[in-house]
């Protein structure tokens, strides 16, 4: 690709500090920044990986609000455990900022005071939610009500969770304010806006005309918010969290989330380069880079660009490769709902395997349609892609190189056919790797890095140097010298993908840098060199590992149908005598087992105090037939017999259903005789 940018300032959308990072943000930006920003460091490119917390905004209030404590406690927590989760899984950002730090303070307020001293703002007062009782105007997420398309009684004022629509306040069924529980009511409030209507024209012809190469989802969203055509947008709110809006006019006033939290990339590149930072964001040979999710969209190519223009010195980005959404088990990743895989926990879980998880998630990167997440899934990948081909090819050669040579690399004879045919393919991968990389095809690059190893496979087995070695061994020098050649650039290709293994294969073949341009030279590890045993690069995942982790999600998964649950409404009213009529007494179990050709069913022996009967119960599922002998159930006892898998059953097992379907068999809280009646 021709080169015409000196430097690349790539930034990730900073993820807000009021929960830890999921694979869904992994795999929606900070892997692929990372990727690709490893890739061009490789290439001896200039560039700075920025990113940082969004601090500010209604979503951390309200978890501060939910925990009983301050937002600056929550961001506290949260920007900590994100910045060293990063850190884990080798995300190589050359900063890490955050948007409540002095720096960013200063900055978001000049920004915002040089446009309003440039009379690039509006002024408009408007009608907006207040809170009576709590004496303060509200976010639409402050508001909560029954949602009109579903009946959910706790959607928000901009969103119900339950459907997913996208709602407004004033849409809700008895609105209620979540601060006091008051009905808000509407009250004038002043705020700035920024006429996006003024750049539409600029953004038409920036999006539209001159950056035809975007993703189709990008440039359509671009598309259809300028079809839609574009209106002011407030860039403060009422709220006590954020950054004071600098004007004597606007106490108690704070910049809007969306309007500070782009500048917070400016503030963290001057965090990071000092005075140094305008070449980074002024310089028309410096390239920008927004990595976002498709949720942010709008935001990096309409908003920030019209702020951007507003001001008239910054460069515009060159990109903005979003990424679609990643699903887990086939259910939206939420945080609220806890159904996520954590960055913090996956490298709790799964110490040293960082690369695994990298691997994946740009396997099945959701570049162009949203995609699935699952732990059998990951498992495939890892046994059947990371450790079967990559790595079984990367330790085939260095046991191999041992067991004839030493680890010391051979010289080699005059190349056949076969080693100028796996040279040529390869350079071809990673030539194809290079191109799908710098058109943001990181999952198709990725395959091109496997096909590397792939071909240093076939090449192997095509070349059987362990059949060779009896008959040929001059012959075998060669093909184990180009065999290491492949392991080097196989080092080279994954470093931006899986960078613990390709490091610890860079360090055993000797290479001490990482120079893309050396990919597919087939003479770089020279003759004479000792390559150092490789320890293995990729563990298989085993079956209970997976297991394990999909029992978390179940469990999860109950623990939300159990907060979501509501008893069915009482029954209508009917006489004591109904309860009279039905003999309930208590029984002692004196034996069980299961019913053989039944998933569902137990038999019981039952003693009622004065005989023994048998009675069938459905709940083979939750019980083990053995833990209930001896054990105090109560049952019905003057039910007609019935007969079931040709067994007869006199009776009735009395159990409560549980929220997720379970049955819990009741028993009295004491010792009671058998045959005690229930009243
Ligand atoms: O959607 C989010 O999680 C936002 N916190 C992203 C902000 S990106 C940038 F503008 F800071
Ligand atoms: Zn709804």
């Amino acid at each position: 690709m021709e080169k015409k940018f000196k430097r690349t300032l790539i930034t990730t959308a900073l993820p807000y500090a009021n929960g830890p990072v999921h694979i869904g943000h992994l795999a929606g930006v900070y892997v692929p920044a990372d990727i690709y920003a490893r890739f061009l460091r490789m290439n001896g490119e200039e560039v700075l990986l920025v990113g940082g917390s969004d601090e500010h905004g209604v979503p951390i209030t309200l978890k501060a609000r939910a925990e009983g404590v301050t937002p600056q406690d929550i961001v506290d927590r949260y920007h900590n455990l994100i910045k060293d989760s990063f850190e884990g899984l080798g995300i190589t950002f050359d900063v890490y900022g955050r948007t409540t730090s002095a720096t960013h303070r200063k900055t978001a307020s000049e920004f915002f005071e040089k446009l309003d001293a440039n009379g690039e703002f509006i002024k408009k007062t408007t009608k907006q939610l207040y809170d009576p009782v709590a004496g303060q105007f509200l976010a639409d997420r402050y508001v909560t009500g029954t949602c009109p398309h579903c009946g959910n009684t706790a959607a928000y004022g901009d969103q119900c969770e339950k459907c997913g629509s996208s709602l407004s306040p004033d849409e809700l069924i008895d609105p209620k304010s979540s601060l006091s529980g008051a009905v808000p009511e509407l009250r004038d409030t002043t705020h700035w806006y920024l006429p996006l209507d003024k750049w539409e024209p600029r953004l038409r012809e920036w999006i539209l005309e001159q950056h035809k190469e975007w993703r189709p989802n990008v440039y359509g969203q671009c598309k259809s918010w300028l079809d839609m055509g574009l209106q002011p947008r407030a860039v403060s709110r009422d709220l006590d969290w954020g950054i004071p809006v600098p004007r004597e006019d606007a106490r108690g006033k704070v910049l809007y989330v969306w309007f500070d939290a782009p500048i917070g990339y400016i503030s963290n590149t001057i965090d990071c380069v000092g005075d140094d930072w305008q070449k980074w964001w002024k310089d028309p040979e410096t390239r920008m880079l927004h990595f976002i999710g498709k949720d942010n969209i709008v935001f990096h190519c309409i908003v920030f660009p019209s702020m951007l223009m507003a001001d008239g010195t910054y460069n515009l980005p060159d990109n903005v490769p979003a990424n679609e959404f990643l699903n887990l088990e086939d259910d939206k990743i939420s945080t609220s709902k806890n159904w996520a895989v954590w960055l913090h926990e996956y490298l709790q879980d799964f110490p040293g395997r960082q690369d695994e998880l990298r691997y994946v998630l740009t396997a099945n990167a959701p570049e162009t349609k949203d995609n699935n997440f699952t732990w059998k899934d990951y498992q495939q990948r890892v046994n059947s892609e990371l450790v079967a081909i990559f790595g079984n090819f990367v330790n085939r050669t260095n046991v191999l190189l041992h067991k004839y040579y030493d680890g010391v690399v051979p010289e080699p004879g005059t190349p056949a056919l076969p080693d100028a045919e796996a040279e040529r393919e390869v350079r071809l991968a990673v030539s194809e790797m290079e191109t799908l990389i710098r058109e943001f095809k990181l999952r198709d690059a990725l395959r091109e890095a496997m096909n590397v190893a792939r071909i240093g496979n076939k090449y192997l087995a095509d070349s059987e140097p362990w059949k060779v070695i009896k008959t040929d061994p001059e012959r075998v020098k060669t093909i184990m010298y180009f065999a290491t050649q492949i392991c080097a650039s196989l080092a080279l290709a994954f470093e931006p993908f899986t960078p613990f293994a390709a490091a610890k294969l860079a360090e055993s073949l000797g290479m001490d840098r990482l120079d893309w341009a050396d990919a597919g030279n087939f003479h770089l590890i020279p003759p004479g060199r000792t390559v150092k045993p490789l320890p293995l690069l990729f563990e298989k995942v085993d079956d209970a590992v997976v297991e394990a982790q999909v029992n978390k999600l179940l469990e999860t998964r109950r623990q939300n149908m159990l907060k979501n649950w509501k008893p069915d409404p009482v029954k209508a009213e009917t006489p004591i005598e109904t309860f009279d009529k039905l003999d309930i007494r208590v029984g002692r179990v004196v034996e069980c087992e299961k019913v053989k050709k039944s998933k569902k069913l137990l038999r019981f022996l039952i003693d009622d105090g004065l005989e023994r009967r048998t009675i069938l119960s459905g709940i083979a599922a939750y019980y083990e037939p053995e833990e209930l002998v001896g054990r105090e159930v109560c049952f019905i006892a003057n039910l007609p017999v019935r007969t079931m898998m040709g067994i007869e059953s006199r009776g009735m097992i009395l159990s409560a259903r549980n929220a997720d379907g379970s049955l819990v068999l009741l028993a009295p809280s004491a010792d009671v005789a058998p045959g005690s009646p229930i009243s």
